[in-house]
């Protein structure tokens, strides 16, 4: 059985003291998580949520990470500058950093690899947009995705990576995917990884379901069976939202 894991992406919302005043609230809605908990703030926050977690079981993650490890590449974060920080997590590829800021299968795998290497824990991004699916591409898409992020990833770390399954047009719309449709996908990345790493890699692998989950969905999307969890957006800056979706996943 896997244990279900919950991460809310902040994405770029909240200054830093509005950031540690969030933390705190959660924090105090979910003392008695059985799941896995990861807020993820921007970079700048990252420092006063740590501290307001601080004695929690409420983990920290990054939305990015570099794959250098350091240099002249203004405006980025290394693995072991997120690591310091208090991070225990890292966001990659998500859908909109490959859509407005040239994310590609190739940096994701990069980024990946740089983030596994310093000891931080990727969750890694796949989904199809509404076209892709509307033109029947979506397994392809979601299997180039995930086959590209996991290329020279040894099976030994390929198991503990967290895999989101983000259909973009269920991402901030309202429109969430049904829990069969995502299911489905959740599956079929799953068949995926077994392709790449056998049963064993493909059985522990946790992958969450992202795109509009929320306290009215997240029970029914977190009993299918290939979803064992959720990457959480606008519910994740609502503490209630948040908290109910966490006992969903309980
Ligand atoms: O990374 C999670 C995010 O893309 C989902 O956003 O607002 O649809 O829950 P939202």
């Amino acid at each position: 059985m896997r244990k279900k894991i919950i991460a809310g992406n902040w994405k770029m919302n909240k200054t830093p003291s509005e950031a540690a005043v969030l933390a705190s609230e959660i924090r105090n809605k979910i003392s008695d998580a059985k799941c896995d908990v990861v807020v993820c703030p921007t970079a700048v926050c990252i420092p006063g949520v740590v501290s307001a977690l601080e004695g929690s079981s409420i983990s920290v993650g990054a939305q990015n990470v570099h794959f250098k490890e350091s240099g002249a590449y203004t405006g980025e974060l290394s693995s072991a500058m997120l690591k310091d920080a208090g991070t225990l997590y890292t966001i990659i590829g998500h859908s909109e950093r490959r859509q407005y800021f040239g994310e590609t299968d190739e940096t994701v795998n990069l980024r990946t690899k740089a983030a596994v290497d310093g000891g931080l824990i990727p969750i890694v991004c796949v989904g199809e947009s509404l076209s892709e699916r509307e033109n029947g591409i979506m397994p392809e898409t979601v299997c180039r995705q995930t086959k590209l992020a996991f290329l020279n990833i040894q099976k030994d770390d390929a198991e503990n990576i967290i895999i989101a399954y983000e259909p973009i047009w269920a991402i901030g719309t309202g429109k969430t995917a049904t829990a069969q449709q995502a299911d489905e996908v959740c599956g079929i990345i799953r068949n995926t990884i077994k392709e790449l790493y056998g049963e064993d890699t493909a059985e522990k692998i946790r992958i969450q379901y992202g795109g509009s989950m929320n306290a009215g969905n997240a029970e029914e999307l977190l009993s299918m069976p290939n979803i064992d969890g959720g990457l959480i957006g606008g519910a994740s800056l609502k503490p209630d939202d948040f908290a109910a979706i966490i006992k969903a996943a309980d």
